[in-house]
């Protein structure tokens, strides 16, 4: 093969792989982030065409509790609410993150919060809708600091909304000091493991998994946990203190014994997958005829 084709080849191969992989299970999905990077689409819609996701999070929600109202932080163009449709009627779940740091004071707060975020961004109503008529699919807590106290019940009082899908982003140290009670709550429908710059629970190059599989497997056996995602950087600069995983060990090495577990759910990439590479309409319909 031609030099110049190699790079072109090993990404196809790479992607058809992961295809053919994340389809073989039922759950599967991907998780991809819109807005945090460079050299993205121009349009929300334009990255659920061109992205391979199945979940995508598209907006950080920051700092609350206390009265606070919660800052949007998007970095990108703002997404319209045909946007966000266009995404939903390609499959593709679409999710806000509370993130920053939360300063609940009590149970009430927590539910306050809750009631913002229903009316705000998913079935419920209100006159300042910054998406419009778009319904947001789920809410993520992207949560690595500030007060967590109350955030389980924050988790208990969102999921007591109809068809609110509610996602954790944990850090692999177990038990996570942020998250740990509201994973333990059960109400989490996914929980996203951050396995990258936690040097105790990463995968070590070129080719060490133990770290990674001991904690992936104490994590598939831990309380609360119902779908596990392993997340990971796209490239090594997103990830300064390591857990970037090659795409062929990836494959070859990693998912395989992942899916053995009952509960995989896929993998969250941060912050998203190569758009350059433009496989991903063929991506989609492997996955999506599993
Ligand atoms: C958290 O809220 C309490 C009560 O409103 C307030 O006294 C405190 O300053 C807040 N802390 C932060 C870090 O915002
Ligand atoms: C869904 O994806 C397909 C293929 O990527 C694209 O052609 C189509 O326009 C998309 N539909 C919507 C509603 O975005
Ligand atoms: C966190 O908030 C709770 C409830 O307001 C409070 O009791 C607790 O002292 C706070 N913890 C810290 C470390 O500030
Ligand atoms: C791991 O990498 C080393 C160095 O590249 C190589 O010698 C060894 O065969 C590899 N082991 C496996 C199990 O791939
Ligand atoms: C996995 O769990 C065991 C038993 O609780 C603990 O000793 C070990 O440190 C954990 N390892 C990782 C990598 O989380």
């Amino acid at each position: 093969m031609a030099a110049s084709l190699q790079p072109l080849f090993s990404a196809m191969t790479f992607l058809l792989l992961i295809a053919s992989l994340i389809g073989s299970s039922e759950a599967a999905g991907i998780v991809q982030y819109w807005g945090r990077g460079h050299k993205e689409p121009s349009s929300l819609a334009e990255f659920c065409r061109r992205e391979f996701a199945t979940d995508v999070n598209i907006a950080f929600l920051e700092n609350f509790g206390s009265g606070q109202m919660p800052e949007l932080n998007i970095i990108h163009p703002w997404p319209s609410s045909s946007d966000i449709e266009s995404c939903q009627n390609n499959q593709t779940k679409v999710f806000i993150s509370l993130a920053g740091q939360p300063n609940l004071t009590s149970v009430e707060d927590a539910e306050e919060v809750a009631a913002y975020v229903w009316n705000t961004y998913l079935g419920g109503e209100s006159s300042d809708r910054p998406f419009g008529t778009a319904v947001l699919d789920g809410v993520e807590l992207h949560i690595h600091s500030g007060n967590t106290t109350y955030l389980d019940d924050l988790a208990r009082a969102l999921k007591g909304y109809p068809n609110v899908i509610l996602a954790v982003a944990a850090e692999c140290p177990i038990p996570d000091p942020a998250l740990d009670a509201t994973i333990r709550t059960g109400v989490v429908d996914q929980v996203r493991v951050e396995f990258f710059d936690n040097p105790s629970c990463q995968f070590v190059p070129p080719n060490d998994t133990s770290l990674l599989f001991r904690s992936w497997d104490n994590w598939s056996d831990y309380p609360g946990v119902n779908l596990l995602f392993l997340g990971i950087p796209i490239s090594k600069d997103i990830a300064p203190e390591g857990g970037y995983i090659p795409p062929n060990v990836l494959v070859y090495h990693v998912l395989p014994y992942l899916q053995n577990s009952p509960v995989y759910g896929g993998i969250m990439v941060f912050p998203y997958l190569h758009h350059e590479v433009n496989f991903q309409s063929l991506l989609r319909s492997y996955a999506r005829a599993a």
